[in-house]
């Protein structure tokens, strides 16, 4: 299958990693060539970190990177795809942008999925001439490690676009949820009230972000403290997501801590800045 992704941060390039790694020709798209660089480089980082754990050869390494071009204008990028996953920015009025132009350069038959966190499927899909092969494919980040996708179904997408993604995140290794379309679908309904609780405890002065996090590492079995989880998918991004649970679902549980607000604003973003709850080299 020709696969585009569109964006080539942190998502963007983990989705390229796992189609390219299982057998799909993938195109990966972004505005500027030094990303689409990086991208490259990042994905050889985390194809060798599998390489010396010996679950993948070096050769499957190279025929992977491979199995990957990268371009610059989106209208060639997903010009021959059969399907194309958007990983672009949490923003509503883009992702429409980003869908119009899709569907105007994808042939008629391409499934136009979208890696959003919150913003609704159904919204995204009326920016299109074809809602019916509109469907939220949300994967977790580090993408070749978590084996959730999250299948998320628009008010008018179809069952034969379901069926497809269903079957093709499974062709991925992944595990596909049905979830219908609803601000923050179930991982971030779920998440990001914890993770603002915890920004709360620590605005407030009830615990430091160690002691936050040590808490819920080995009292909960969380694999990383919810802080340091909110470094991890960036700042900016839950605060994007709590936003969109706070509009949509208006109650004062999903109301952004000012903490969040007030570290987003200087620019404190988490692991991908330097700067977050914790400091980075
Ligand atoms: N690519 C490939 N492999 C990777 C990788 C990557 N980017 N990152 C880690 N790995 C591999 C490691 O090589 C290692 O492999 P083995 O099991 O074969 O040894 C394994 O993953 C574990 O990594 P580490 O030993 O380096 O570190 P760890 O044990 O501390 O695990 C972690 C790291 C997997 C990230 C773990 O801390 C974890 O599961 N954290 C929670 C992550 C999470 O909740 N993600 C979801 C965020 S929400 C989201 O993405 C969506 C949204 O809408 C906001």
């Amino acid at each position: 299958m020709n696969v585009t992704v569109i964006g080539a941060g942190t998502m963007g390039n983990g989705i390229a990693h796992v189609f390219a790694q299982s057998g799909h020709a993938v195109t990966l798209v972004d505005l500027d060539q030094s990303r689409l660089d990086a991208a490259l480089g990042t994905i050889d980082a985390n194809l060798g970190r599998q390489v010396k754990k010996e679950r993948i050869t070096a050769e499957q390494q190279e025929a992977t990177l491979g199995r990957i071009a990268t371009q610059t204008d989106l209208a060639r990028g997903v010009s021959e795809a059969d399907l194309v996953v958007e990983a672009a920015t949490e923003d509503a009025t883009l992702k429409a942008k980003i869908f119009e132009q899709m569907d105007d350069a994808a042939p008629e038959a391409a499934i136009l999925a979208s890696n959003t966190s919150s913003i609704s499927i159904t919204q995204i899909a009326a920016a299109t001439r074809r809602p019916d092969q509109v469907i939220g494919m949300h994967f977790f980040n580090p993408v070749p490690v978590m084996t959730l996708v999250e299948v998320v179904r628009g008010l008018a997408t179809s069952d034969a676009t379901y069926e497809t993604v269903r079957q093709l995140s499974e062709d991925l290794g992944k595990v596909p949820v049905e979830v219908n379309d609803a601000a923050g679908f179930v991982s971030n309904r779920v998440l990001m009230p914890m993770v603002n609780e915890a920004v709360f405890c620590v605005h407030e002065g009830v615990a430091t972000a160690e002691a936050v996090d040590t808490v819920m590492k080995l009292g909960m079995a969380h694999p990383m403290g919810p802080l340091t989880l909110a470094d991890f998918i960036g700042l900016d991004v839950c605060l994007a997501i709590l936003e969109v649970l706070h509009r949509e679902l208006g109650e004062d549980k999903y109301r952004p801590c000012p903490l969040l607000r007030k570290m987003v604003a200087a620019g404190y973003l988490g692991r991908k800045s330097g700067q977050g709850f914790y400091t980075y080299d």
